[in-house]
């Protein structure tokens, strides 16, 4: 069954020039690169590859699934690198991957990318599922305490960084908890390019206990600090 796919040819069109500048990997990287080192590794949401690329030079070998095939395609065009296999797979199914994987990780809120919490615990026990036991899933989680202040907002216009023009967002939380951003990037001449992504906002605690409910272990959670979208959760695979 094909899934609906939220990452559409408007976005990764302009994913690398306009959106993934915004969000340089290297701190991804500090936060990933002790448990990557010699491992073979899984990226949940891979998209264009901006973590994958940094990520598969400290990794032994590396897959990256993903769910968009325009978002994959940008990625090959850039040329993938050798150790790097690119697999097109929809995280709410189980995982079509052959073997365990040591660590695994997930960025920008990609697993956030579910229409409800039963979702979400069913997406990380896809990725448990993978991983040998013990092994840390580390991710980026929306953070209610960035997002909830911009849904007050409604409608946020801001210079597009490192390109001329700017970029709307309009963002709306419904009584599901389901976040819905809908992003206008005005950056003439080129052509208005429009995307919406819908991802599930819940609280620290809740997306704790989804974990808790897929068999993970709770390690250690840093929160987004300053202007930062994202939390980071480093969890482990609590099962066999
Ligand atoms: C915000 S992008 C992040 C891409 C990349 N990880 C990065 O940090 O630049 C989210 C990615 O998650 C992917 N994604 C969303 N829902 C998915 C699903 N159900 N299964 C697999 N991938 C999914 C999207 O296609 C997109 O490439």
């Amino acid at each position: 069954m094909i899934r609906e796919v939220q990452y559409g040819p408007a976005v990764a069109s302009v994913y690398d020039s306009l959106i993934a500048p915004a969000m340089p990997a290297g701190d991804a990287i500090a936060r990933l690169r002790p448990h990557l080192v010699g491992a073979r590794a899984l990226e949940v949401g891979v998209g264009t590859g901006r973590v994958a690329v940094p990520a598969a030079a400290v990794a032994a070998e590396l897959v990256g699934v993903d769910n968009s095939g325009p978002m994959l395609d940008e990625f090959r065009a850039k040329g993938v690198p050798a150790n790097v296999r690119l697999v097109r797979a929809d995280f709410r199914e189980p995982l079509p991957l052959d073997g365990r994987f040591d660590a695994a990780y997930s960025t920008m809120g990609s697993i956030a990318c579910v229409a409800s919490r039963d979702e979400l615990v069913t997406a990380l026990s896809h990725v448990r599922d993978v991983l040998v036991p013990g092994a840390p899933l580390l991710f980026e989680y929306y953070a209610t305490a960035a997002y909830r202040p911009l849904v007050e907002l409604g409608s946020v216009t801001v210079p597009t960084p490192h390109h001329g023009g700017s970029s709307t967002f309009t963002i709306t939380l419904d009584g599901a908890d389901l976040l819905t951003m809908h992003t206008r990037v005005d950056a003439a001449p080129l052509p208005t390019v429009e995307f919406s992504e819908r991802v599930l906002l819940i609280e620290r605690a809740e997306v704790e206990n989804c974990l808790l409910r897929a068999g993970f272990l709770v390690e250690q959670f840093w929160p987004a600090e300053g202007m930062q979208p994202y939390d980071w959760y480093l969890t482990r695979n609590g099962g066999k």
